[in-house]
C-alpha cells in the first residue's frame, strides 16, 4: 500500500513571499495494491508534483509518504527506483537515443539490482527474454534490437520506455523474505515464521513433483513441458510474498503521440498493468481516457484532490458529468477543449 499523509509542497523561485506557489495543499491519498488510478486536472493543479513526491524526486515540505507502511519520505529517488517505473510525456526522456534497443533494455533490466555490480556485456538469455516481451507489443520492435533508439518513432520509443519501466529482475528469495518481514504491518516474528514455512512447503512440493515426474515414461518434449509447469507453480508460490512489486507512474505518456499511436500505447499500458496486476497512477488531460482506463479517478485543482471516484461509480461516469465536475470543482483552472474531449 502506498500512502500520502497530509503532504504539502510549495515552490518559490524568486525568494519573495508573494511568488510562493502551493503545488500540493495537504494532500492525503491511500492507494491499494493493484489499483489503477487516473488523475485529471487543469494546468498547474499538482498532478506531476504528486508523482514526483511519490517517486522521491521531490521531498515534501510537510507530511509523509508511506510505502507498505514504511516511512519513505526522506529516501532519495535513486534508492526507491527499484519500486517504481516511470514514463513521461516526452518520448526523448525515457530512452537513450545513441544506444540500441538492446542496450536500453539491458540498462533497465539492471535497475535496482544492488547485490551485483552491473556489467556491460551481451547476454543471450536476456536477449531471448527481451524478444519475447517485445513481440507482445506487436510494433515489430523485436526485429530492431540492434537499431539505435534515436531513429525510432515517438510511439515506438514510448512503447519501449513502457517496457523498460515495467520489467525488472525478480528479487531473490532472500530479498522477498526480508522485505515481507520488513514491510508487514503486524507481528514481525509471525510474518517470518509464515514466510519460512511457505517457502519450505513450496520447495518440498516441487521436489515431490519432480520425483514423480522422473517415474513417468513421458517423451522428452512432454517431460520438458511438465518440468516448466512445476517450476512455474513453485515461482508463483514464492512470488505471492513479493510485497515490493513495482508501482507504475505515467505522466501524460501519450500526450505527444498522434491519436492512433496514443491509443495503441494506452491499450498496451492497460494490458501490461492488468497482466502484472500493477498498482498504477496515470496522469492524463483527456477525460475520455481518464474514464475509460483504470478503476479509480481522481481530479486535482489548486493542489488539492477535489474528486475521487472508483468502482461502479467510475464506470458509469460520462464525459459530460466529468466536465461538470471539473467546472464546479476546478473553478478558474484552465484546460483546453481539445484536451478535455480529446477525439
Ligand atoms: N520545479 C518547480 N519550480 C517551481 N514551481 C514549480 C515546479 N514544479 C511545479 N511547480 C509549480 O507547482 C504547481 C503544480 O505544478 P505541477 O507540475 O504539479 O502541475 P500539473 O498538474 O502537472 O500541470 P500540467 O498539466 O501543466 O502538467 C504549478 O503552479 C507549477 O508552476
Ligand atoms: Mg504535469
Amino acid at each position: 500500500m502506498l500512502e500520502l499523509v497530509n503532504v504539502v509542497k510549495k515552490f518559490n523561485i524568486s525568494g519573495n513571499k508573494e511568488d510562493e506557489r502551493t503545488a500540493l495543499d495537504h494532500v492525503s491519498l491511500q492507494i491499494k495494491p493493484g489499483e489503477f488510478i487516473t488523475i485529471i486536472g487543469g494546468n498547474g493543479s499538482g498532478k506531476s508534483t504528486t508523482l514526483n513526491i511519490i517517486s522521491g524526486a521531490l521531498t515534501p515540505d510537510k507530511g509523509k509518504v508511506l510505502l507498505n507502511g514504511y516511512d519513505t519520505t526522506k529516501i532519495p529517488e535513486y534508492q526507491k527506483a527499484a519500486y517504481f517505473g516511470r514514463v513521461f510525456q516526452d518520448p526523448m526522456v525515457g530512452t537513450a537515443a545513441n544506444m540500441s534497443v538492446y542496450e536500453n533494455l539491458e540498462i533497465a533490466y539492471a535497475r535496482g539490482r544492488t547485490h551485483k555490480p552491473w556489467k556491460w556485456g551481451f547476454s543471450a538469455s536476456h536477449k531471448k527474454y527481451f524478444i519475447e516481451e517485445l513481440k507482445k507489443f506487436d510494433l515489430e520492435l523485436e526485429d530492431r534490437l540492434n537499431q539505435k533508439v534515436g531513429v525510432m518513432s515517438g510511439g515506438q520509443r514510448q512503447a519501449l520506455t513502457l517496457l523498460m519501466a515495467t520489467m525488472r529482475q525478480r528479487p531473490s528469495e532472500r530479498i522477498i523474505k526480508r522485505d515481507y518481514v520488513r514491510f508487514c504491518e503486524t507481528d514481525k516474528s509471525k510474518a517470518k515464521e509464515e514466510v519460512e514455512q511457505a517457502f519450505l512447503l513450496a520447495k518440498k512440493e516441487r521436489k515431490e513433483a519432480l520425483l514423480k515426474l522422473k517415474e513417468e515414461t513421458f517423451s522428452k518434449e512432454v517431460r520438458k513441458g511438465r518440468k516448466a509447469v512445476i517450476n512455474q507453480e513453485y515461482k508463483n508460490k514464492i512470488y505471492k510474498f513479493d510485497l515490493t512489486k513495482q508501482i507504475l507512474l505515467l505522466d501524460e505518456h501519450t500526450a505527444a503521440l498522434d491519436p492512433k499511436t496514443a491509443s495503441k500505447v494506452l491499450e498496451l499500458t492497460e494490458k501490461i498493468v492488468t497482466e502484472n496486476q500493477m498498482t498504477t497512477i496515470m496522469v492524463t488531460h483527456n477525460m475520455k481516457d481518464a474514464i475509460r482506463y483504470g478503476n479509480r479517478l481522481i481530479m486535482m485543482s489548486h493542489g488539492k484532490i477535489v474528486v475521487d471516484v472508483s468502482g461502479e461509480e467510475k464506470k458509469k461516469l460520462t464525459v459530460e458529468q466529468l466536465l461538470n465536475m471539473f467546472q464546479v470543482a476546478s473553478k478558474d483552472d484552465t484546460m483546453s477543449d481539445a484536451a478535455i474531449l480529446g477525439d
